[in-house]
């Protein structure tokens, strides 16, 4: 066969569970590249692929090994290692990367069946998505980049009951229980991936409202590892420093209960990081540009693109937050590291010409 040549494909893995923004991130991240994503043209309208001129995005669940009845007749999750199939999910993820098209299953989330293939060619970027990304190492060994959206236990469970009460008619009891009987294969099987990721965004509970449980303001931390090959962290004011910044004032309309930030280096999993944290939620989105002038290496274009980004999706889920904010500097930031990786092979027939 043809060697792929300087047309390799950059793979990003992104993990969390299921309902906590993958989509929401990924609409913002195809953004970043300039198009929007849409289903394969003339495939299964059941698809979960989307595809633009840079990014195809797939989604893990393709790799289900065992069907919904399949999954009840063993009595395993979707979660647990042994529904999914890790050495075809490996092949076909190393084959996109060194540019050869595969015929992908595709799980069909509505009859919960495995459907007829769809043909996967080789795009600029591929995006896996779902459950498991870094849970195989030879999966997690093709990664380019590797995010993990750790949502806590209190937002997830304040998202569920938005979604699935409100949109799905479920019972409160049904959503804690739904929530319940996952937790042990997700903190044996996903979970654990996040020491893997070099960024990490998490989301928790506010601390500026005293023993809030609402869940709708929230603190985020962008939680970034250091040393990372064609990835330099974000920082504030000042790199390597500590610090906190309050920028409710003049410049920035802030109601109760304000906006609070946090810079500064850490550690996470034994891995050196930096942590970028914001704690409340924007009251005019335009004002955004105020804070984005305070942040350095965000790899913007021009100034003033993240808050660009930002309002021309004010209406996604988060835009108002930490969540949308680093959502959406992670986009850029892989924007980033596609064009230096791209940069650097086109300039290695002159190394190897060298030797
Ligand atoms: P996934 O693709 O992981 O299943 P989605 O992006 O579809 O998740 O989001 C699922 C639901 O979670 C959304 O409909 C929304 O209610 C909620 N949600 C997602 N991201 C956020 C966010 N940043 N802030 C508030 N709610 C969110
Ligand atoms: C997909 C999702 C899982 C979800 C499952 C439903 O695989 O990624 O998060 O649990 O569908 O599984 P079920 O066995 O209830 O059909």
């Amino acid at each position: 066969t043809c060697s792929a040549g300087d047309s390799q494909t950059v793979v990003i893995g992104l993990a969390a569970d299921s309902g906590c923004g993958k989509s929401t991130f990924m609409r913002r991240l195809t953004s970043v590249f300039g198009g929007a994503a849409e289903p394969p043209k003339g495939g299964n309208p059941d698809s979960n692929t989307l595809i633009s001129d840079m990014t195809t995005v797939i989604c893990l669940d393709d790799y289900h090994s065992l069907d919904r009845t399949g999954r009840k007749e063993k009595g395993v999750t979707a979660l647990d290692p042994r529904a999914n199939d890790f050495d075809l999910m490996y092949e076909q993820v190393k084959a996109i990367k060194s540019g050869v098209a595969v015929d992908k299953p595709i799980y069909n989330h509505v009859t919960g069946l495995l459907d007829p293939p769809e043909l996967i060619q080789p795009p600029k970027i591929l995006v896996i998505e779902g459950l498991h990304p870094m849970f195989d190492e030879r999966v997690r060994d093709l990664l380019d980049f590797s995010i993990y959206l750790d949502i806590s236990n209190e937002v997830k469970f304040a998202w569920k009951i938005q979604r699935d009460m409100a949109e799905r008619g479920h019972s409160l009891e049904s959503i804690k229980a739904s929530i319940e009987a996952r937790k042990p294969d997700f903190d044996a099987y996903i979970d654990p991936q996040k020491k893997y990721a070099d960024a990490v965004i998490e989301v928790l509970p506010t601390q500026l409202i005293p023993d809030d449980n609402e869940g709708k303001v929230l603190r985020v931390r962008l939680i970034m590892k250091e040393g990372v090959k064609h990835f330099s962290p974000v920082y504030l004011f000042d790199e390597g420093s500590t610090i906190s910044w309050i920028p409710c004032g003049r410049k920035l309309t802030c109601s109760y209960p304000g906006i609070k930030f946090h810079y500064g280096p850490d550690t996470y999993f034994g891995n050196e990081v930096s942590i970028l944290e914001m704690d409340g939620q924007f009251d005019r989105l335009d004002e955004l540009i105020y804070v984005e002038s305070h942040l350095s290496n965000i790899s913007t274009k021009f100034y003033g693109e993240v808050t660009q980004q930002m309002l021309k999706h004010a209406d996604f889920p988060g835009s108002n937050n930490g969540t949308g904010l680093f959502q959406t500097i992670v986009g850029l930031k892989i924007r980033d590291l596609y064009e230096q990786i791209t940069s650097s092979k086109t300039a290695a027939p002159l190394e190897a010409t060298k030797a």
